[in-house]
């Protein structure tokens, strides 16, 4: 059993304790947000993630987990002590270290035995050095303390299974003492460990994200290929998956990628590099493919519904930027309802869990609890997010509620050729069958 604070209660901080504290440590999450510290200690989640409710309630209960907005008491006994607060894009792509800073020095103040503090927010390369020289600047006398960097490589909506499980952990310190110490703390996951240096483990969390990121834009490029010639993109990317070279994930075409990570962090690497002088060409035009595909969708339905979307109402059937989360940053939905909106439609939406989080996003948009009803006289539906509960409408009796039967299906969940039979007007993206194509 290891002594473990961890600073920030969002979706990596909470999930890192949490799972840390169900591998037998004891953990204290702290949080400046006294609001998100009162709810958790009530068993109230700041957060929607599939798991995680039922992971910190049994932590807490077995004495294992506990939240604070105390630094001091966070430390007390600490022997690690995680970062992981939020890096928003700040001014020109530039990640925002403001939070990263004051735990820094936070932790620096309170601390009253040598620590091992390990960033896991993503943060620009070179911040691990920045942190330890601020966390020596703002001791009150000196203690030992080394800075370790440990990215995270969770997704929302499977987070919980993504740390339990992961493909490998990567662990970037000078100090070969800390890096092991970091290292044991992992050994339970047994998954392979990169032990390197400080900035190429920041290095290593960026451009996995990058080209992830990369691997959506390819795809989604693809798929108009595929349109244009009569290939179904769902096959090719089935074909190229099974080459271990290539690997099938990350290779669903729709309608782009957004959230909290990918596109911040795209825009950072791209950042960086022109910092230093460089033209980071795959890096702009992955971010371009990626958000043309959100700017062309009411140029799409319009060309389904055979005229323009004036006095048109159309269902957004998700709203949520993925499906098994309530987040909403970067979510196409926001950006493909103002354009409908501008283009003269009326926007209604259902999302399974989303609704109140999108709410003051979307003002105009008539955001409804029930997914038929939200059918109900709409002139078109548009897919933009792949919850499951879709995949098996009863799309009979969408279709009998709908003013006219015409769907964009933006994530490629249903079957062209019966949405054809169904006598659906139906385009997914880059597959054939897309009886409403202009
Ligand atoms: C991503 C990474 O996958 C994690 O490894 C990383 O830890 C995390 O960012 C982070 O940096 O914190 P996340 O943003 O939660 O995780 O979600 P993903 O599952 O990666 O999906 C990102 C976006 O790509 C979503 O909008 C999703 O709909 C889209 N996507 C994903 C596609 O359009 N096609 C695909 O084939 C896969």
């Amino acid at each position: 059993m290891k002594q473990i604070c961890v600073v920030g209660v969002g979706y990596v901080g909470l999930v890192t304790g949490a799972c840390f504290a169900d591998l037998g440590n004891r953990v204290i999450a702290l949080d400046v947000d006294a609001k998100r510290i009162e709810n958790l200690n009530k068993g109230i989640m700041p957060i929607y993630e599939p798991g995680l409710e039922e992971l910190v309630r049994r932590n807490v209960k077995a004495g294992r987990l506990s939240f604070t907005t105390s630094y001091a008491d966070a430390l007390k006994g600490a022997e690690f002590a995680f970062i992981a607060v939020g890096t928003p894009e700040g001014v020109d792509g530039a990640a925002d270290l403001q939070y990263v800073e004051v735990a820094a020095r936070s932790l620096a103040k309170h601390m009253t035995a040598p620590l091992i503090v390990i960033n896991k927010s993503t943060v620009p390369i070179g911040t691990g050095d920045w942190v330890a020289d601020i966390v020596k600047s703002a001791q009150p006398k000196p203690i030992d303390f080394a800075v370790v960097s440990c990215p995270e490589f969770l997704r929302e909506g499977s987070a919980i299974a993504d740390f339990m499980a992961p493909h490998r952990n990567v662990i970037g310190s000078l100090d070969k003492d800390a890096a092991n110490k970091v290292a044991q703390l992992h050994l339970p996951l047994r998954a392979p460990i990169v032990i390197t240096d400080l900035r190429t483990a920041e290095m290593i969390k960026y451009a996995s994200n990058a080209f992830l990121a990369a691997k959506i834009s390819f795809i989604n490029e693809l798929a108009d290929v595929c349109e244009a010639y009569g290939a179904d993109v769902k096959e090719v990317a089935a074909g190229m998956g099974y080459d271990a070279r290539i690997g099938r994930h990350f290779l669903d075409a729709g309608l782009g990628w957004g959230g909290s990570c990918f596109p911040k962090d795209v825009q950072a690497l791209a950042f960086m590099a022109k910092q230093k002088g460089l033209n980071p060409r795959i890096l702009n035009d992955v971010v371009d493919v990626n958000y043309d595909r959100r700017r062309d969708v009411p140029t799409q339905v319009e060309k389904l519904l055979g005229g323009n979307l004036k006095g048109k109402t159309v269902g957004m059937l998700g709203l949520a930027f993925k499906e098994n989360t309530d987040d909403m940053r970067d979510a196409p939905s926001v950006d493909i309802s103002n354009a409908l909106i501008a283009a003269g439609a009326k926007v209604r939406a259902y999302d399974p869990v989303a609704r109140e989080v999108a709410a003051p996003m979307m003002p105009a948009v008539e955001i409804v609890s029930d997914v038929y009803e939200m059918a109900k006289g709409c002139d078109a539906l548009v897919v933009v997010t792949p919850w499951n509960e879709f995949k098996q409408l009863d799309l009979e009796k969408v279709k009998s509620l709908l003013k006219t039967p015409v769907i964009y299906d933006g994530r490629n969940i249903y079957d062209p050729a019966r949405m054809s039979e169904m006598g659906f007007t139906y385009r997914a993206i880059g597959r054939p069958s897309n009886n409403g194509r202009a």
